[in-house]
This record gives C-alpha cells, sequence and structure tokens, in this order.
C-alpha cells in the first residue's frame, strides 16, 4: 500500500502488476448476514405480495420460512451444495468475497447439521470465504407446532451440543419475535450457545419493538440485526454495550415495507454499523452489496462513504476478522475489486448497473 512512488520501488523481478486504470479498488465486500442455503425459491410468494399479501400473512398461511424447510428438508446435501455454489457465484459477481451464512431451513438435528456441512464445503470449494452461523431458532417446525418450549430444549440439548462437537459455527443466531422465539427463550438458547463457545447475533425487532435490541445489550452480542423496530432507549443500551447493528435495507424493500431502521440515530449513537443483503428466499433475494448501499443511501440516508464502511471493515469486525479482511492493508488477505468507476460515489449511484471490472479473492483473480 502506498502512492505510486514507493510501491514501483519496492517492485520485485516478476511481480505481477495490474493495471486498474484510474478505476476505483475497494476491500472485497463482507456481507455479514446471508442464509446462503436453501433449496428451490419463493417466487410464487412473491408473486402474491405483489398481488398485496403481506409477508407476515404468507407465513401465517403455513409459508414463508417453513415452505423453505419442507423443500431443504428433503434436498440431498450434494443437491444443497449445487445451489449454495450458484449463489457464491452472484456473491462474487457483485464484489463480496467473504459472507455471514446462516444455517435455519433444516430445523430438525440432522438437516441443520447438512446444512452446516454445505456451508462448509461451499466455503471450501468456491473463492466466497464463508463464517458459518447456526440459526436453529429460525422459526418453530411443523411437528413442534404449539410446543415451542420443547423445540427450544432440542436447540439447547441436542443441536448446540452436536454443532459445537463438530466445529461447524463459529456464531449462533435467533429469530427474536414475540410469535416465534420471545426475548426469554430467545435468551436461554443464545446463553447456552454462549457456554458452548459461539460468538452471539440476534434477528431483532424485525416487526415490533419487543426486547430483542435490549437482550442483544443484556447479553454484549456481536451484532443485533434488522433493527426496523428498534426505539430511542434500545438504540442507547446498544451503543452503551458496544453492539454492533446489522441493518437489512433490501428486506424492508423486498417485502414491499416503508419501515426502514434509523440508521443515522445509530450513527449519531456512535454505533458501527453494518449493512448486509440478509440474501434469503423470502424476504431478500438480494446476494448484490451494491444494490443494497444504494438502498441504504436513498431510504436510509446514510452517505456513500458511510455505506462503504458499513460494507467492508465494520462488517469484518463483527465476524472477528478485523485482522483480516474488510480494508486495504498490508497483511491482510488480498481480497480486492476492481469496480467500473472513477469515483466511489458512483458504487450505489448508479443502481442495478454496478458491475465489478475485476475481482480479486486472496491475490487470485476470480471474476
Ligand atoms: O432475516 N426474519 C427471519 N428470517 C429471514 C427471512 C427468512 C425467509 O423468509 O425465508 C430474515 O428476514
Ligand atoms: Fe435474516
Amino acid at each position: 500500500m502506498g502512492s505510486r512512488k514507493e510501491i514501483e520501488d519496492r517492485l520485485t523481478v516478476g511481480a505481477q502488476v495490474i493495471d486498474a486504470e484510474g478505476r476505483v479498488v475497494t476491500p472485497g465486500f463482507v456481507d455479514a448476514h446471508t442464509h446462503l442455503v436453501f433449496a428451490a425459491n419463493r417466487a410464487d410468494e412473491f408473486e402474491m405480495r405483489c398481488s398485496g399479501i403481506t409477508y407476515q400473512e404468507i407465513a401465517r398461511q403455513g409459508g414463508g420460512i417453513l415452505s423453505t424447510v419442507r423443500r431443504t428438508r428433503a434436498a440431498t446435501e450434494g443437491d444443497l451444495l449445487a445451489t449454495a455454489q450458484k449463489h457464491a457465484s452472484w456473491f462474487l459477481r457483485a464484489g463480496t468475497t467473504t459472507i455471514e451464512a446462516k444455517s435455519g431451513y433444516g430445523l430438525s438435528v440432522d438437516a441443520e447439521m447438512k446444512i452446516l456441512r454445505v456451508v462448509q464445503q461451499a466455503g471450501k470449494t468456491t473463492p466466497l470465504r464463508c463464517v458459518p452461523t447456526f440459526l436453529g431458532a429460525h422459526e418453530v417446525p411443523e411437528e413442534f407446532l404449539g410446543q415451542t418450549s420443547a423445540y427450544v430444549e432440542l436447540v439447547i440439548e441436542e443441536m448446540l451440543p452436536l454443532v459445537a462437537s463438530h466445529q461447524l459455527a463459529s456464531f449462533c443466531d435467533v429469530f427474536c419475535e414475540p410469535h416465534i422465539f420471545d426475548q426469554p427463550a430467545a435468551g436461554r438458547i443464545l446463553q447456552a450457545a454462549r457456554r458452548w463457545g459461539f460468538g452471539l447475533r440476534i434477528h431483532a425487532d424485525q416487526f415490533s419493538c419487543s426486547g430483542g435490541a435490549l437482550l442483544a445489550a443484556t447479553l454484549g452480542t456481536a451484532t443485533a440485526d434488522h433493527l426496523e423496530h428498534t426505539d430511542a432507549t434500545s438504540i442507547k443500551a446498544l451503543a452503551a454495550a458496544a453492539v454492533q447493528p446489522v441493518l437489512l435495507p433490501g428486506s424492508v424493500y423486498s417485502i414491499g415495507s416503508r419501515r426502514y431502521p434509523d440508521a443515522r440515530a445509530m450513527i449519531d449513537a456512535g454505533l458501527a454499523v453494518v449493512l448486509a443483503t440478509d440474501f434469503n428466499p423470502g424476504s431478500s433475494p438480494i446476494a448484490s452489496m451494491p444494490v443494497v448501499l444504494s438502498l441504504a443511501c436513498t431510504q436510509m440516508k446514510m452517505t456513500p462513504a458511510e455505506t462503504l464502511t458499513a460494507a467492508t471493515i465494520n462488517p469484518a469486525w463483527s465476524l472477528n476478522l478485523g485482522g483480516q479482511v474488510g480494508s486495504l492493508e498490508c497483511g491482510k488477505y488480498a481480497d480486492f475489486v476492481v469496480h467500473e468507476a472513477s469515483d466511489y460515489r458512483e458504487i450505489p449511484y448508479f443502481l442495478g448497473t454496478q458491475r465489478p471490472t475485476m475481482v480479486f479473492a486472496q491475490g487470485e483473480r476470480i471474476g
């Protein structure tokens, strides 16, 4: 790193020179909230939402997460891996070189383990770095309908120990909402996960301000994600506990809501805001960080510079990878993107057309 002169003086014989021809070069994007592994898609529900039925109504009718769970359980590990590899190519093509990838469409011991093995294989067989998160508490499965506490027991007593002993996840996440896993249930799971050595993340306050962010602050989780309905008191608590907010404007946009999280209040409170895609077949079929950056600028009034920080170094720290990725510095992986732009503001500005000219992961050109 340095000026042209400094670098040219240090070039060794045979060094590879990449001429970016005046284009903008950034670190590879770090997408700290994705649901990478799932079978099929939900374009049918997308069409239903276009005719006015809400995301939550579809879930109440047995669609939503549970419809993906049925198909993910039925899929073979090989089929899931092939689909995950296709999704990985979408991330890489848009300039993302590191993702966090959650399980959560299995909701049984075997199916959750199957998904986490696929995450591991996706990371090994593609240039995309994948940080695995166990999200066994993503929804209550059909066979536990009306018996949420029995399912919470299964997660705590069987799934967490097994995932920990196979070292298949770095983090544990819970979908905290009153009608899914309420604050006490989410708290029990996350505390058990901490005892097994997992880092903690939480889906909080997506549909109501229901104590999810407060729980994150009490536990001192690494991140609190979504936060569309988080109030001022909870934002203060997040700041006091240094919990990183992960904001997901792509899911707000895709479910047709207008309720974006209050990014400005979070930045003013001193929080290290993270932007992520929330890539999943329901609420956010978006794998492109430039699209998310654009939404963050226009809908949440973040500046282009703030969005770049929130898409690179801030998420890297949220994944405990701040020393390895997220900025262009000597000693870190050479994950970088040459953008089709001469000014970084063009990245969120030219919505939908942003395609990197070149993508490098660990020094290898991969796109
Ligand atoms: O982060 N809120 C829960 N989970 C996902 C949606 C998953 C789905 O609809 O399949 C989310 O938005
Ligand atoms: Fe999510």
